[in-house]
């Protein structure tokens, strides 16, 4: 199939002398074209599933494939931005955004000129000259999400990219996300803690399971046009709280495996 398809993954870290599982068979069909979002307690595994899915990391066990070809390494048909907004220290905003495209030998007007479209786009038209640390923590990861749509990848993987944001800039880049999304088919995987945001994005839910994570169950959400106020539509608040009871009960899990940990190392 085309798409990404992820096969009985799972992932084990060597920490110090344990061996710790994140991740246990693991599997999830991503439509080519797709817009999946990903929840799950904290600590199950959904950042490690990305960096799996990115290249950045290879399975224990089971493997990735990408339109059939197994992940073997990070590519330029895959954008990441991260939870932890990774920008270079020593460029601006501007050259931060340049940056992918320099490594896709876009000529330098072009590349000058998208990255400054995509500023704009993310609310930072302005800011162009400023270094991260001239910039506030959402203004950061705003520069990140302009840098990986101006890149345009064909596969978007977002770890909670807009969890730094205030409410309305995140609802203006939620809807800007879509309409990306909507022109350019890429297919997206976005995990978040918001249930509001994976159900408003997602064409498809996937819950994940408290550690180590498997995919718990995948809701489809149907509306039936995305025009108007989807927020508003009584089906919104009936997926919402599907997904909502769905993570309830690995959430009650995995805190009490936290506390167990705690009470043996305690
Ligand atoms: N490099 C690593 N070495 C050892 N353990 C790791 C490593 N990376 C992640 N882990 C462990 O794997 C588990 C899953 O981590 P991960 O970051 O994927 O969780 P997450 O679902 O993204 O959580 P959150 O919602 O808090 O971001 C955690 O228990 C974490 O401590
Ligand atoms: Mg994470």
């Amino acid at each position: 199939m085309t798409g990404i398809s992820i096969r009985d993954v799972s992932k084990t870290f060597q920490v110090r002398e344990e061996s710790f599982t994140a991740l246990d068979g693991v599997r999830l069909d991503v439509r080519r074209g797709e817009f999946l979002t990903l929840v799950g307690p904290s600590g199950c595994g959904k950042s490690t599933l990305l960096d799996l899915v990115a290249g950045l990391a290879a399975p224990t066990g089971g493997e990735i494939l990408i339109d059939g070809v197994p992940v073997a390494g990070p590519g330029l048909d895959r954008g990441v931005v991260f939870q932890q907004y990774a920008l270079f220290p020593w460029r601006t905003a501007q050259a931060n955004v340049e940056f992918g495209l320099e490594a896709k030998s876009v000529p330098k007007k072009e590349r000058a000129r998208r990255a400054r479209e995509h500023l704009e786009l993310v609310g930072l038209a302005g800011f162009e000259d400023r270094y991260p640390h001239e910039l506030s923590g959402g203004m950061r990861q705003r520069v990140a999400i302009a840098r990986s749509l101006a890149f345009d990848p064909d596969v978007l993987l977002m770890d909670e990219p807009f969890a730094a944001l205030d409410a309305q800039t995140r609802e203006s880049l939620q809807e800007e996300l879509v309409r990306v999304w909507e022109r350019t088919g890429k297919t997206v995987i976005f995990i978040t803690h918001g249930i509001d945001e994976a159900v408003y994005l997602g064409q498809r839910v996937a819950v994940m399971t408290s550690r180590p994570g498997r995919i718990k169950e995948v809701v489809e959400v149907r509306f039936g046009s995305r025009a108007g106020d989807l927020r508003a539509d009584p089906a919104f608040g009936e997926y919402r709280h599907l997904v909502w009871s769905l993570l309830r009960d690995e959430v009650a899990a995995a805190q009490a495996q936290e506390r167990k940990a705690a009470s043996v190392h305690g």
